[in-house]
């Protein structure tokens, strides 16, 4: 199988079973957002499922039956593949959907409705660790050399969906806008509970204490390890292999730690200050 990129409008897609031309053409020009949808956008690696899990939960008012019996990309297709696109006429509305697209080939249609995004953001020093494993496990992405390589792959943003650093950059131009929540990964770790709220908050839900314990319950670490709906196990082996690894891996902050050595911390943060320093906002992990 290739695992050669293609380019559309400059950004890197790999040319296999999930990406094509006419289907992110179609995504950008085509696609058509509903003012009752909500898309969650991330850079790969972000926490994209664990927030697929939270609004399906927010969906059924903390009720787990139809997480637990829907596998998480029927639930949540991912809009810009060639297979999400197919999925997506059995979702009903409100819609919940998917994507990693940066700003600039996002759905045109989208700027001109009422959908609502919610952009997670995660420490790009523990994505670079999650992307390292996970590209591992699945079949049809390049398999990483070395940490190092990948490392330096990420910091030119030589990777599917290119730079982490202009998704960001790009995204946040929308920050002020009241259809665009954003959240990072650390604040959803940090505090869970408070993360929800403001989530129902943002999307109009009004649920009460212990329909929101129950969102926190069932979106937990291990509650999404457990479900074979959500962690991934029952997807087809030739695309993801499960002896390399697992999708619902360590779900931790700050493995970069465990990873990275004092050189490679010290190049990571100097690109970053360079990469990061127009944009007037500080992310917590910044501090630490
Ligand atoms: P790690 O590889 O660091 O463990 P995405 O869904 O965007 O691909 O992100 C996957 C990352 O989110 C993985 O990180 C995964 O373990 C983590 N994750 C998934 N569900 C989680 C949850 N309920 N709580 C915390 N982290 C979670």
């Amino acid at each position: 199988m290739s695992v050669e990129f293609f380019k559309y409008k400059g950004v890197n897609f790999y040319k296999n079973i999930l990406y094509s031309e006419e289907a992110l053409n179609f995504a950008e020009n085509e696609f058509q957002v509903l003012d009752d949808d909500v898309y969650i956008v991330t850079y790969p690696k972000s926490g994209t499922n664990w927030m697929i899990e939270i609004l399906s939960l927010l969906r059924t008012n903390g009720d787990p039956t139809w997480s637990k019996s829907i596998p998480i990309w029927l639930r949540s297709p991912w809009y810009e593949s060639i297979e999400g696109q197919s999925q997506i006429k059995d979702v009903v509305s409100p819609r919940v959907l998917t994507s990693h697209l940066p700003f600039h080939i996002f759905a045109k249609s989208y700027f001109t409705s009422k959908a609502k995004i919610i952009y997670i953001i995660r420490n790009p020093k523990d994505i670079v660790v999650s992307l390292f494993y996970f590209n591992k496990m699945i079949c049809i992405y390049k398999d990483p050399q070395s940490f190092p390589e990948l490392l330096e792959d990420f910091l030119q943003g030589n990777l599917l969906y290119n730079s982490w650093f202009d998704h960001v950059k790009g995204w946040m131009q929308m920050k002020d806008s009241i259809n665009f929540f954003y959240i990072t990964y650390e604040e959803l770790h940090t505090n869970i509970r408070n993360s929800v709220i403001r989530i129902c908050k943002f999307l109009g839900k009004d649920l009460d204490d212990s329909q929101i314990d129950l969102v926190v319950k069932h979106s937990s670490f291990n509650a999404m390890k457990e479900n074979k709906m959500s962690n991934y196990t029952m997807i087809n082996q030739d695309f993801m292999d499960q002896n390399k690894g697992s999708f619902i891996r360590k779900g931790i902050t700050g493995d970069w730690k465990n990873h990275f050595t004092i050189a490679q911390n010290d190049y990571f943060d100097e690109v970053y200050k360079e990469k990061m320093k127009d944009l007037n906002v500080n992310f917590f992990w910044e501090q630490s």
